[in-house]
């Protein structure tokens, strides 16, 4: 059954924000759950992360980065327009009660699942701090919403310094945990931010929840391509996570799993990109 798109809007030169009509999934959405979707029938299944929903109003939001072919193809979808299917949701829940002063770090696009895990922290009584990182001002994501969040801080920084502070998000995690004030850290972001945010809190004992994006096919426990080592044991990314413990991630396998496409994902996207007369990317 196709869904409808309610509405697209444009964040920044490649992010999108999608709300889609989906009742069903709405109902049943907590924050850090993920969903599968296909833009077409002849279209591979690509895994994105909530970054809003209303079980009333029975719709679901999203925000993705274009990356590649799919996600390309999916930033041409408009208001009116549908797409093939939409399965979720999916993934544990991100545990958000008793966990006193939080930081929640997000860094690029990761700020768009950093946002419901933000509010939904704050609203269960925490005491929470977000950190958002981007590489430039024109790639933050969603600092005006943060704003409007019952949270105790926001820090931004920038890479070049063109908004906020100068510099990488680890730089004032690191200057919170020096303070003693975390008793929870949160990191969503690509894997390289993720795995320096936990070498920031280890020596600090802090606990650090990353949430991790391995390459997944059907996000349901059953392809074993979402594979990840945490503490020396083998994990599914999509029905055990996506949250783990960053002090117990190997990162460097993850690093590399994420790249074993890269030659076919290039192909995919330089064929389609000379189909697709857009300017986008
Ligand atoms: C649980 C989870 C939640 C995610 N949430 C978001 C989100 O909210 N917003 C967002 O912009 N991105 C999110 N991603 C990443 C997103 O799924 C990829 O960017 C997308 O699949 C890329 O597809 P593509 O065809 O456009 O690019 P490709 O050219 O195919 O790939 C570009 C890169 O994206 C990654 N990727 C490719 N295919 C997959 C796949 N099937 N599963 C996971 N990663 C893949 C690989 O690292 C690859 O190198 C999430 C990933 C996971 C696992
Ligand atoms: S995506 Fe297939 S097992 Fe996780």
């Amino acid at each position: 059954m196709p869904f409808e798109v309610l509405q697209k809007r444009q964040l920044s030169e490649a992010v999108f924000e999608m709300t889609v009509a989906a009742p069903a999934v709405a109902a049943k959405v907590r924050p850090g759950q993920f969903l599968m979707l296909r833009v077409d029938e002849h279209g591979e299944r690509i895994p994105l992360t909530f970054s809003d929903w209303d079980a009333e109003q029975g719709w679901v939001r999203f925000i993705f980065m274009v990356v590649g072919k799919t996600t390309h193809a999916l930033s041409h979808r408009e208001a009116g327009e549908t797409i093939a299917d939409l399965v979720g949701p999916l993934g544990k829940p991100t545990r958000v009660e008793g966990l006193g002063r939080c930081v929640v770090v997000g860094g690029g696009v990761g700020a768009a699942v950093a946002y419901p895990v933000a509010r939904a922290m704050a609203e269960a009584g925490n005491e929470v701090t977000v950190i958002l990182g981007a590489r430039t001002a024109d790639l933050l994501v969603l600092a005006d919403e943060f704003e409007k969040l019952p949270i105790s801080e926001l820090i931004v920084a920038t890479d070049d310094g063109s908004e906020g502070r100068k510099g990488l998000v680890t730089e004032p995690l690191k200057e919170l945990c020096d303070a003693g004030v975390v008793d929870h850290a949160m990191a969503i972001g690509p894997a390289i931010m993720m795995k320096f945010c936990a070498a920031t809190t280890r020596p600090y004992g802090v606990p650090t929840v990353v949430s991790l994006n391995p390459i997944m096919v059907d996000g349901t426990g059953m392809c074993g391509a979402c594979r990840v080592s945490v503490g020396g044991e083998t994990k599914f990314g999509c029905v055990d996570g996506p949250d783990f413990d960053g002090h117990l991630v190997d990162f460097e396998e993850l690093m590399s799993r994420q790249r074993i496409y890269a030659d076919e994902e290039r192909e995919a996207d330089a064929a389609y990109r000379q189909e697709c007369s857009c300017r986008t990317k």
